[in-house]
């Protein structure tokens, strides 16, 4: 770990390294500032190669350096070769999905939630917070558990059962607010100037969105040292796709990787698609949008990050598009029966947008297209009731061969 200051991502003003998140100066975000002047990367890959299973192995790239023996440490989630959905997509691209719904909560959120408590507890907090759509709620409750703190986690209240539920049992105080993220997000903001609480999305934002850079690192490990040609990522804030990128980044400017910055390609739900708006419209900001869609996960309507993300995509001549919800229901069924990977609407999101990218034939054939799968399917179970009955019998052979008309050995 080698950070120095925070700095203002809009006007390059330094703070200290607190819990602010805002420039007092222009107001704009904030972000984590490192010094690498020193940095040697045959040394740094030694040091991460033989460093922790997880996310605290690439501790010289994050804002602090991890709990001993984290309990919940996250990260190293497989990433495989998906010939099979190359197939179904008809493309010639070497299709990769890695998978994030492999960590202890299930979702990549466990991967900033693990940086933003570490860092709650070296600045002495004793409650963490959070505003989130679901995913964020599972992670902070179970890590603040496992950390011994106390935390209140605040989530829409309409948000899918079984992420209440995955919240609940971690002993947390769960607060359903009645209204959306948005809403959600602004009362959090309100009571993080009143208590004393580390809220990880908001006033420790600055070192929570640091995790997102570990799914760029474990990429290239698992690639062999490589960057993969092309990036496929869910976007609800922006702050996963833009610490991607920055992940990359930051590997290229210190030598642990060489070679093309990938393509950046961003995947939102059509009902709450403010940065994909921006995106084509050639718009700078994003208009806030009120989110209607299954993908509850990715339901932010009016996303910090979005200008980033917009800029990102524009700047690796990426994309991003955006799918309707049976296009979401569609690439959840397609990722599951093509890899046995069942994700979440979030992922859904994600390998619609990759399917819309092969039908209009912007992958080329060789080229490396990573895909993130970002969370569980077992989360939002309803996304794919529709349409679903079990085919019941007796238990019988001849029962089974009148459903099934098939021969039954004998
Ligand atoms: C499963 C999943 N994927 C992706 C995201 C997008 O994260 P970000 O807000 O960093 O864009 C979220 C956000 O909650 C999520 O839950
Ligand atoms: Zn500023």
């Amino acid at each position: 770990m080698s950070i120095s200051n925070l700095r203002c991502k809009e006007c390059s003003a330094e703070f200290e390294l607190d819990a602010s998140f805002y420039c007092t100066s222009c107001f704009g975000p904030l972000e984590v500032l490192y010094d690498h002047s020193d940095l040697k990367p045959d040394e740094a890959r030694r040091r991460i190669q033989a460093g922790s299973r997880g996310i605290w192995r690439y501790s010289d790239f994050l804002p602090i350096d991890g709990r001993a023996g984290d309990p919940l440490e996250p990260g190293m989630t497989p990433i495989i070769r998906a010939d099979r959905l190359a197939e179904r997509l008809g493309t010639e691209a070497e299709i990769y999905i890695k998978n994030d719904a492999a960590n202890p909560t299930h979702s990549f959120k466990d991967r900033v939630v693990a940086v933003a408590i570490a860092k709650a507890k070296e600045l002495g907090f004793e409650t963490v917070a959070c505003a989130s759509t679901g995913n964020l709620a599972n992670a902070v409750a179970a890590h603040a558990a496992a950390a011994g703190l106390e935390s209140y986690v605040f989530v829409p209240a309409n948000l899918e059962e079984q992420k209440l539920l995955a919240t609940d049992i971690y002993g947390t105080n769960l607060v359903g607010v009645n209204g959306n993220y948005d809403d959600v997000n602004r009362l959090c903001t309100q009571l993080a100037d009143q208590k004393p609480w580390a809220f990880v999305n908001v006033n420790l934002r600055p070192y929570y969105a640091e995790g997102s850079k570990t799914l760029a690192f474990e990429t290239v490990e698992q690639l062999g040292w490589e960057l993969p040609d092309r990036v496929v990522s869910p976007i609800a804030s922006g702050s996963l796709f833009t610490k991607i990128a920055r992940g990359f980044e930051e590997w290229l400017e210190v030598g642990l990787v060489g070679g093309e910055f990938p393509v950046f390609n961003g995947a939102q739900a059509e009902g709450c698609s403010p940065v994909a708006i921006a995106f084509a419209e050639g718009a700078k900001v994003c208009r806030p949008q009120r989110p209607d869609t299954i993908a509850k996960s990715l339901a932010i309507g009016d996303p910090a990050d979005g200008p980033y993300a917009v800029a990102q995509a524009k700047r690796t001549e990426g994309g991003i598009d955006a799918v309707s919800d049976d296009e979401i229901r569609a690439g959840i069924r397609l990722l599951a029966e093509t890899t046995g990977i069942f994700t979440e609407t979030a992922g859904g999101v994600t390998v619609g947008v990759l399917e819309k990218l092969a039908r209009r034939g912007e992958l080329s054939a060789g080229e490396k297209v990573v895909v993130y799968i970002t969370g569980e399917g077992l989360k939002t179970l309803d996304a794919n009731r529709d349409g679903f009955a079990l085919a019941e019998v007796d238990p019988d052979p001849a029962s089974f061969e009148s459903k099934f008309g098939q021969e039954v050995a004998v």
